[in-house]
């Protein structure tokens, strides 16, 4: 079966990119990176990428100003132009409006950094801490125009530890981070995963969930 044409979107330092990156470098794999697409023209991200011999192209947001739509439909003539037909966000901070959403239903997917539905938004180690969880975590979900709404295709947890800081706790839900979006787009380039009632099933079964 064909690779899937897959295009990585960032803002930032791109540590999922590269997992991704190098989970596509095994023949085997069922995906493959054609394009990293940045909203910044300093997202460090863009070198890590172009040193692993991806493509790279930058969709600068700023010379948009506040029309959104501009931005995305410039975005939209990027990932046309190369053939894709499947978006990972990873790490990347613009929220995307539902014109860009719904033209991607169920090849858009994101990962989140706590177990979802809980702790949706920004600043979610922190919060954990602050919360006093137990658990936290990571997502990887399809993209919903309602903010980390979406099926969830696989999560993972990891224990919050007594002396944990912010720093501490990041560093441990990043590690499964790095496993589970290359586990997951496996799943999706693979066609193993359904959404049936707003809800993933993968392999024709419900997603293990810890939230
Ligand atoms: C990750 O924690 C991811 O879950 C969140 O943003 C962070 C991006 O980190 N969406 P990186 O750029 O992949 O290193």
């Amino acid at each position: 079966m064909a690779r899937k044409r897959v295009a990585v979107l960032i803002s930032g330092r791109g540590s999922n990119m590269v997992a991704l990156i190098e989970a596509a470098k095994e023949p085997s794999f069922p995906a493959e990176i054609v394009r990293v697409v940045s909203n910044d023209p300093s997202a460090q991200g863009l070198q890590r990428a172009e040193a692993s011999g991806i493509r790279t192209a930058v969709v600068d947001h700023r010379t948009f100003g506040k029309d959104r739509e501009a931005f995305e439909r410039a975005l939209q003539g990027e990932l046309e132009a190369n053939g894709t037909e499947l978006i990972c966000l990873a790490g990347f901070m613009r929220l995307l409006t539902p014109w860009f959403v719904t033209r991607w239903t169920e090849r858009l997917i994101n990962i989140h950094p706590a177990l979802l539905p809980d702790l949706k938004g920004l600043h979610t180690h922190a919060r954990a801490l602050t919360e006093g969880r137990k658990w936290h975590g990571a997502t990887v979900h399809f993209v919903v125009p309602e903010m980390d709404a979406g099926p969830i295709i696989r999560q993972a947890r990891v224990p919050v530890l007594a002396d944990d800081t912010e720093e501490k706790l990041a560093a441990r839900v990043l590690e499964v981070e790095h496993r589970i979006y290359p586990e997951a787009l496996r799943l999706v380039s693979e066609g193993r995963v359904q959404v049936v009632g707003g809800a993933c099933l993968v392999d024709g079964k419900p997603v293990e969930t810890f939230s």
